[in-house]
């Protein structure tokens, strides 16, 4: 073959090659292209809610702004002691009650002069309760006072001394008989050694079944922070007989759960451990005036003397242990506070409704 000939082949096949290599080029390109785009649209746009009705645009969300109203969560370190300690303490058979916060106890008789109470009386005045239970008691009586005038009641039963307990369950063991369940405790395991409760009487028969005017009580103790604490439906969890004379203060979110779900408190210290632990879903509660709570169990530490908590910042909350295995805490999600420049390094648990003020590392 003529070498021009061959050398015309060659420039023929070279470029018939480029151009091959051209084309797959441009195609490899604008396949590159396509996948690129469709991945991007598929990160920037995580639902079609973000395409438009045109179909193809699309809608980048503008950068949001933190949510003022989130609350923010710091540990705080409380003495582990402090589980028995407070108004969500469950004491029964299986729980002594060992703390013993009982400097705050003050004579509801005296209570009664000082506030100019004359429609209710207790016994006499050794009669004591708890201070910070006075005035949720005395107000759900004044209320109840209101509306029936009815000015026979009597606290017949509050604070005992352990000793005191002793007696009365000496009393009653010797007395009692057949299957019932019993109505006094032991003593060491009453809820009447902390303060926390008392017994409601009258002085025409001393005797108090939660009926006629009375039943308004029993049903609207929730309201002030109160629980009927041995229910009739209840026996077999509280061991006790059905005692409707019986008022155990727990705070008005805590009462209000459980009388809206019909649960004891044996039942409500359960289910707060093991359905509203702080890493998981908090149990949010609207009481009957709108007020907003958030509530959740911390477990205690129980090899170290502190244990630390996780609580909100800027708003209150309190806390309590529940006299078993931990900690409640109770968020007024509506309440801001603002945290004064004093913060002490390790809280102690006081009675009913103090708001503690600590600040540590962020657990958000
Ligand atoms: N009546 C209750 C159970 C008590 O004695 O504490
Ligand atoms: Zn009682």
């Amino acid at each position: 073959m003529p070498k021009n000939k061959i050398s015309k082949e060659k420039s023929i096949r070279r470029t018939k090659t480029l151009t091959e290599l051209f084309v797959c080029c441009v195609i490899l390109a604008g396949a590159g292209y396509i996948i690129k785009s469709s991945v991007d649209n598929t990160n920037a746009v995580p639902s079609s809610q973000h395409i438009d009705d045109s179909g193809y645009d699309i809608d980048i969300p503008e950068p949001t702004e933190p949510d003022p109203n989130k609350i923010v969560f710091v540990s705080a370190p409380f003495n582990t002691k402090d589980k028995f300690s407070g108004d969500l303490i469950l004491v029964n058979n299986q729980h002594e009650y060992f703390s013993s916060d009982n400097e705050n106890l003050v004579s509801i008789m005296e209570k009664n002069d000082e506030t100019e109470r004359s429609f209710f009386t207790a016994v006499d005045y050794t009669y004591t309760i708890l201070e910070p239970v006075y005035e949720p008691m005395a107000q759900m009586i004044e209320d109840f006072y209101e509306i029936y005038q009815n000015d026979t009641l009597i606290i017949y039963g509050s604070y005992r001394t352990r000793e005191f307990q002793q007696q009365l369950y000496d009393s009653f063991t010797t007395s009692e008989s057949g299957d019932e369940a019993p109505i006094v405790a032991m003593p060491g395991f009453s809820e009447h050694e902390t303060g926390y409760a008392f017994d409601f009487s009258e002085i025409v028969n001393y005797d108090y079944q939660g009926t006629g005017d009375f039943e308004w009580l029993n049903t609207n103790c929730y309201k002030y922070g109160f629980i009927i604490r041995y229910a009739e439906d209840k026996e077999t969890i509280t061991e006790y007989r059905y005692e409707p004379w019986h008022f155990r203060y727990v705070g008005i979110p805590h009462a209000t759960f459980m009388t809206r779900n019909n649960i004891c408190l044996e039942e409500y210290i359960d289910l707060l451990r093991m359905k509203y632990p702080y890493e998981g879903e908090h149990l949010q509660l609207t009481d009957d005036n709108g007020s907003n709570y958030e509530i959740y169990f911390v477990a205690s530490d129980d090899s170290s003397e502190i244990t630390s908590v996780p609580v909100p910042t800027g708003v209150r909350y309190d806390i309590s242990g529940n006299n078993v295995d931990g900690f409640i805490v109770t968020v007024h999600t509506d309440e801001k506070v603002d945290f004064g420049e004093e913060n002490p390094s390790i809280t102690t648990i006081t009675n009913v409704t103090d708001t503690q003020e600590t600040e540590t590392t962020s657990v958000e």
